[in-house]
């Protein structure tokens, strides 16, 4: 891949050199990302390695929102509850904090908040979300790591026979994302503590369910696997207990074909992935820690999902909650 060129300011590199995916960019600033070649470069190396972490970048809300629109524009969260840092002046960008009340998990022992699963964002939505960008504004001192995997890894690295079973198949996702309707990608010794409430839950009675593809074919021809066990339902087409079996079966060779990347945040990182490719995870820190992160959530679609409730031809999309 490209490292410093005579002409960008910018330095890249792989994220790590074992990995296919991710780039580390440092020498962006609010001044050079407005320069067009900049912005190409920016764009290509995202969609050539599927997420970049930026180091030592201008840590302000504005700079976040202005790395955001080199990759499209933003769109605000499609729910509402979803607390904001600022809606007034920056739609779109949320904030993810160590909550009590927003759900505490065990694993081994340890109690966790703001740990989640493998997914993909939006998943519960018809429409998803190009990228999202992350800041941490609090880093827990150990713990609170972002997991990134990368959906043509997974592809390229399936059994054979996996991939034939995941061809043409259709998981339908739920936003009702309780950890106890949630048979698989819960780690052993999982335990829920708290949950996450009982308006997610009702507010995902008031919507349809989602429905996405287990495999997608890139334009740049790549195909990618693209599944989440967090709020998956049912696979279309399939009995229940017929689509349990498929989705298990697919989940466990997802699970063990994943080559993970752990972000541990510093101080001047930013992290875009792209939410088409990528499947992320929170490892979540110790209730004694603060860690308060901010995502900006980036507008586009890639047209393959769709309401439960609509044909299989994607329909144009309207936000969940809007
Ligand atoms: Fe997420």
């Amino acid at each position: 891949m490209d490292t410093v060129t005579k002409t960008s300011p910018l330095t890249v590199k792989p994220l790590r050199e074992d990995l296919p995916f991710g780039a580390r960019i440092a020498g962006l600033t609010p001044e050079n990302i407005m320069d067009p070649a900049v912005r190409q470069q920016l764009n290509d190396v995202f969609i050539e390695r599927g997420m970049i972490a930026f180091e030592n970048v201008e840590q302000t809300a504005k700079m976040q929102v202005m790395i955001s629109e080199v990759f499209g524009p933003l769109k605000d969260h499609p729910v509402k509850m979803v607390e904001r840092l600022d809606n007034d002046t920056l739609p779109g960008v949320i904030t993810i904090r160590t909550d009590p009340n927003a759900g505490m998990v065990e694993i081994d022992g340890k109690k966790l908040l703001t740990w989640q699963p493998w997914h993909f964002d939006h998943s519960y939505n018809n429409e998803l979300n190009r990228a999202g960008v992350l800041r941490a504004e609090i880093i827990a001192p150990e713990g609170g790591l972002t997991g990134f995997c990368d959906g043509i890894q997974l592809y390229n690295d399936l059994p054979e026979d996996i991939k034939k079973k995941a061809e043409g198949v259709e998981v339908v996702y739920s936003l009702d994302l309780d950890y106890s309707r949630q048979p698989y990608g819960l780690p052993k010794n999982f335990k829920e503590i708290s949950g996450k409430g009982a308006a997610l839950a009702e507010a995902a009675k008031a919507i349809p369910r989602s429905v996405h593809p287990a495999v997608w074919t890139r334009e740049t021809g790549e195909k990618v696997a693209h599944i989440s066990p967090y709020g998956q339902r049912e696979i279309v087409g399939k009995s229940h207990e017929e689509g349990a079996k498929l989705f298990a079966e697919l989940w466990d060779a997802v699970e063990a074909t994943i080559t993970p990347y752990f972000h541990q945040w510093e101080p001047g990182d930013m992290v875009i992935w792209d939410n088409w490719r990528m499947l992320h995870m929170a490892t979540g820190c110790d209730p004694k820690y603060d860690r308060i992160m901010h995502r900006t959530t980036i507008k586009g679609d890639y047209g393959l999902g769709r309401w439960e409730t609509e044909p299989k031809a994607p329909a144009a999309a309207a936000d969940a909650m809007a």
